[in-house]
């Protein structure tokens, strides 16, 4: 027990942080009827909890992951500047009726000696995958990881990461598991920014900026609707608005087909514009569905 666990597993939040733990509490939870998993790397926001919040509705007990998993960083990228706020995170997560926290050590996850990583295949390769090599990899094998450690029936994602869904279902498919895959709205700020654990890096200018993600996202919709169907117009229409009202610097602008990371010429069936940029120092995703 630690000082964070409170009294016993039925009535609070229960925190576990190494896999001894939890295999020692795993048929506990469970007997109690199907267990949800919310994998995340901590410094949670309302998009993190509105997953606890679909997994609290299709199951009868929430675990959620707190690892900041460093085989899914690149060498340069923010691994050691990633927020991290446990003590914050462990009061959000049992206000929202959490069961149970599983956030272990780095060595607990990567023993010593770990030398075996998911390959992930095409649908890996462009957009994020392109930008950051090695990256899926690294999702896929921790994902993996953790769907063993914590066996559940279902586990919830948010579709803020697109392409991290689709590896994520191939994956599950490639290798026969058993557990399902539920993927959650994008849940944005009243303003439209996509919310994110990175946005704490923003500054004042910078977080103004980041609207033109947003602004980009509803002009390629408008056009679409308004009859726009041409691929590389619209991704050009959002390009300008990325970089002229954002003054970003854009990794990259695509439109694939829903549910795929096929780039599409013309949107006559229902598309995601996918989008990645850099506002200053700090690197922001978002995508929105057009065409339905
Ligand atoms: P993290 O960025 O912490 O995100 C955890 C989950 O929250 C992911 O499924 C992500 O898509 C979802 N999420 C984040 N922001 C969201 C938003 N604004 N709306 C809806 N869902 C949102 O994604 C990861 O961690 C890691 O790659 C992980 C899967 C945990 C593997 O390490």
């Amino acid at each position: 027990m630690t000082p964070f666990s409170y009294g016993p597993m039925t009535e609070s939040l229960r925190l576990v942080q190494s896999r001894e733990d939890l295999n020692t509490n795993w048929s506990e939870l469970r007997a109690r009827g199907a267990i949800g998993l919310v994998p995340t790397m901590g410094a949670l926001h309302e998009g993190h909890l509105q997953l606890v919040d679909a997994s609290r509705r299709a199951c009868e007990t929430t675990v959620v992951t707190i690892f900041v998993n460093p085989t899914q960083f690149g060498p340069g990228e923010d691994l050691q500047r990633y927020p991290r706020d446990l003590d914050g995170d462990l009061a959000k997560l049992r206000a929202r009726g959490v069961d149970m926290v599983f956030a272990p050590s780095l060595v607990d996850v990567y023993r010593p000696g770990h030398e075996t990583f998911v390959e992930v295949g095409p649908v890996a390769a462009p957009m994020e995958g392109a930008c950051r090599p090695g990256h899926f990899r690294g999702v896929a094998t921790i994902v993996l990881k953790l769907f063993q450690l914590a066996p559940a029936d279902k586990a919830f994602f948010g579709r803020k990461d697109y392409q991290q869904t689709l590896v994520i279902k191939q994956m599950v498919h490639d290798f026969d598991l058993r557990i399902g895959i539920e993927v959650c709205p994008i849940v944005r700020e009243d303003d439209g920014l996509a919310m994110s654990s990175r946005n704490a890096y923003l500054d004042r200018d910078e977080r103004q900026r980041a609207l033109s993600l947003w602004r980009g996202l509803q002009l390629a919709e408008q056009m679409c609707a308004a009859g726009h169907r041409d691929a590389a117009e619209l991704k050009a229409a959002v390009r300008r608005e990325l970089e002229e009202s954002g003054r970003a610097e854009v990794e990259y602008v695509e439109i694939v087909r829903d549910g795929t990371v096929s780039p599409v010429t013309l949107v006559d069936e229902p598309a995601v514009v996918c989008i990645a940029v850099r506002i200053g120092a700090t690197r922001l995703i978002d995508n929105h569905k057009i065409g339905s």
